[in-house]
């Protein structure tokens, strides 16, 4: 009795630990059956089949675990076991089907779908990975990256293959109404047990969480909150010609003239997604509209034809005037080579470009984009769980990664992003470098605002009429064409 308490004391300690040490091993006393052992430990017999599992598993890594052939097995004295942490037990009973024996032996595939090739992008995953394959080590990871940044060319892949059945385990997905784009309850798992076994719905932001039900179900677990409105500036070349971050946009064409004239590319964009100019639009509307007002442009209480939006039309007609050239030939991460190399001033991108400078060990400056001050426009990544995943157990174990604090950390501090839990300490604090930190501060005091060009704002439809509009307007510059586009766009997705 004595030793079956101190293990359920040593399970809850590994719960609170995170996931580098999903369980706890266990040397049989006496012949048991699994039955037995998951009644004596779990208090409950039927977490027998996730005893089993995580046994086998581990004996693929170390011979000195015992395989376990079959679920009625008498194991003899001596046998060593591997004793899941509870959490992931119930997850396991939670998504095992019994139909799916194999499921029991351990090993198999973890096919993770996601758009992150980039600097930043692959270092963060790869931190994923990593925490993954220290609890995991019999899985093997297929990372199946489909490139093209903010995700366009990946969806576009992603969803016959979710039609026809055959989707990855588990695929980014971006919180809020993007997920309307893939018929979850037709193609997605809920994940509303999963985030009550892990206690996500508790350490997720509320409004995080609001953003993330769609239908009253969770289908996604958020491993992130990235910053759409980020003004990066080169700082050798601010210092060089006495420049300071422009508040507004009257001192930012000012500095776009200064530069202009000593040759330098003042305002450095990239368009060969076709989400880039998207982008950098929707953050010229933060500044010129409330972010009441802004936040109204998506749900009907804002209208199209507000002055806000033809000011932003205009101001970003202006920027034309002094951005590189090429830009339909760059992507977001290339096109930053304009800043490490001093050919390029400003670039406004969301802080994976950040993960980008880091990796790259650039050193660069950043400020809001200019009057968006105190105004967050946020996203957020997600993990989602098909319903025809090949390999569902385990993803089980992949989506504990992301949701846990450990795996938050790990990941953020490279993407470039923060963590979208809300109980990080002081101390893990310091660790992120001091952009991160002063990201962290402005999330929890700015006004947030929804990105639409990374699926918080509008549904797929909507995002995709609203990207368009933007990349006619590069070529038009027609100011009044492109907001009666605009209109025409929020009355087919609103039918108002
Ligand atoms: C966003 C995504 C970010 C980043 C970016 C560029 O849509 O949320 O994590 O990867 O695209 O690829």
């Amino acid at each position: 009795m004595r030793k079956v308490v101190w293990f359920l004391a040593v399970l809850v300690v590994v719960g609170l630990l995170g996931w580098a040490q999903a369980g706890t091993p266990l040397v049989l006393d006496k012949p048991s059956s699994l039955a037995d052992i998951s009644l004596k430990v779990f208090g409950d017999s039927a977490y027998a089949p996730a005893i089993m599992r995580a046994t086998n598993s581990k004996a693929l890594v170390d011979h000195s675990f015992a395989r376990i052939s079959r679920l009625d097995e008498i194991l003899p004295a001596g046998a060593k076991l591997w004793v899941p942490d509870a959490a992931w037990a119930k997850a396991f009973l939670a998504v095992w089907d019994p139909n799916r024996v194999e499921d029991l032996f351990g090993g198999g595939k973890l096919v993770v779908g996601s758009w992150w090739t980039a600097g930043g992008e692959a270092e963060g995953l790869e931190a994923l990975f990593a925490l993954y394959r220290e609890s995991f080590p019999d899985v093997v990871i297929v990372n199946a990256t489909v490139a093209g940044g903010a995700g366009f060319v990946f969806k576009a892949v992603l969803k016959p293959r979710l039609i026809a059945g055959d989707p990855p385990d588990t695929f980014q997905l971006h919180a809020g109404l993007e997920v309307e784009g893939y018929s979850p309850e037709v193609y997605l798992r809920p994940l509303d047990d999963l985030y009550a076994i892990f206690g996500w719905d508790k350490v997720f932001p509320p409004d995080l969480l609001d953003l993330m039900r769609y239908e009253g179900h969770y289908w996604g677990v958020p491993v992130n909150i990235h910053r759409s409105n980020v003004l990066w500036y080169n700082k050798e070349i601010f210092a060089r010609y006495g420049l300071k971050p422009p508040a507004n946009w009257d001192e930012f064409f000012q500095i776009c003239e200064v530069l202009k004239e000593k040759g330098i590319v003042p305002i450095t964009l990239a368009n060969a997604g076709g989400w880039e100019a998207p982008h950098l639009f929707e953050t010229i509307l933060a500044s010129t509209l409330t972010p009441e007002e802004y936040r109204g442009l998506w749900t009907g209480t804002t209208p199209w034809t507000h002055p806000g939006v033809t000011q932003a039309l205009e101001i970003l007609k202006k920027m034309l005037d002094y951005v590189n050239p090429d830009y339909s030939a760059h992507t977001w991460d290339t096109v930053l080579e304009y800043i490490a190399a001093g050919r390029g001033a400003m670039n406004v991108m969301g802080d994976w470009a950040m993960g980008w400078f880091m990796a790259k060990g650039v050193d660069v400056g950043w400020a809001p984009v200019p009057g968006t001050k105190g105004v967050f426009v946020a996203l957020s990544d997600t993990f989602a769980f098909p319903k025809r995943a090949s390999n569902p157990i385990n993803v089980i174990g992949w989506l504990a990664v992301c949701g846990s604090k450990e795996g938050q950390i790990a990941f953020n501090m490279r993407k470039g992003s923060i963590p979208a839990r809300t109980d990080i300490t002081p101390e893990e604090k310091a660790q992120f470098n001091p952009y991160l930190q002063s990201c962290m501060e402005d999330w929890a005091r700015d006004a947030i605002v929804p990105s639409v060009m990374h699926g918080a704002a509008a549904p797929e439809s909507w995002v995709v009429d609203f990207k368009d509009a933007i990349n006619l307007f590069l070529v038009t510059k027609d100011v009044a064409g492109t907001q009666a586009a605009l209109v025409a766009a929020a009355k087919a997705a609103l039918g108002k």
